[in-house]
């Protein structure tokens, strides 16, 4: 396993693709092994010591790749250490926001010993939009971009110091890591 990190993700419009690949990115900045793949072409979490894993949200589900592997992996999820994140609309606005996380997504989160995910505000918009429901809700007032860059990375980053921390290498903010 070797420190490695899976970023996986399941994601219909490509916002959620582009949050796991900041995730990515942040964590390379740290200098750790990381792949970034669609949930669905992921055969098995067995080559890696950590995974991160997450979804978009849509009517209250997860994606369904992402779900799956969740659930067909979760053995194996036990042995790891394990991110969940997820997106959607329903945090954006003012708050005082209900938890989204699917109640399956929590059962099995709990069942693998690991938090409930992290909810980021998502993105939908008409030019990435794809299908009909989407497009049309692309163009409604509850759309339009909600990511909050710099709370994502900030949380990517806090995972790096911990894998740095379990693999001994030394972490600074800057991502200038070294091996002890
Ligand atoms: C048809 C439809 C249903 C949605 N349902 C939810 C939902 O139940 N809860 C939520 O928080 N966001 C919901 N959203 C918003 C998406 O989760 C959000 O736009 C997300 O960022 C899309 O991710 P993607 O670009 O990776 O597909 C919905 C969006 C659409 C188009």
């Amino acid at each position: 396993m070797d420190g490695r990190v899976l970023v996986a993700y399941g994601s219909k419009c490509g916002s959620t693709k582009e949050i796991a690949e900041a995730i990515a990115m942040e964590l390379r900045l740290h200098r750790l092994d990381v792949d970034v793949r669609p949930a669905d072409v992921v055969m098995s979490v067995h080559p890696y010591e950590f995974v991160i894993l997450g979804s978009a949200i849509y009517a209250g589900r997860w994606r369904r790749p992402a779900m799956r592997l969740l659930r067909r992996e979760r053995k194996a999820l036990m042995a790891r250490r394990v991110w969940l994140f997820q997106s959607g609309l329903s945090v954006t606005g003012p708050g005082p926001w209900k938890d989204p996380t699917p109640p399956d997504v929590a059962t099995l989160a709990a069942e693998i010993g690991v938090s409930r995910p992290v909810t980021f505000a998502g993105a939908l918009l008409p030019e990435t939009a794809r299908g009909l429901l989407p497009r049309l809700m692309a163009r409604t007032k509850s759309a339009g971009e909600h990511r909050d860059w710099d709370r994502i990375r900030a949380w990517a980053r806090e995972i790096s110091a911990e894998i740095a921390m379990q693999i001994g290498r030394s972490w600074s903010a800057s991502g200038h890591d070294s091996l002890r």
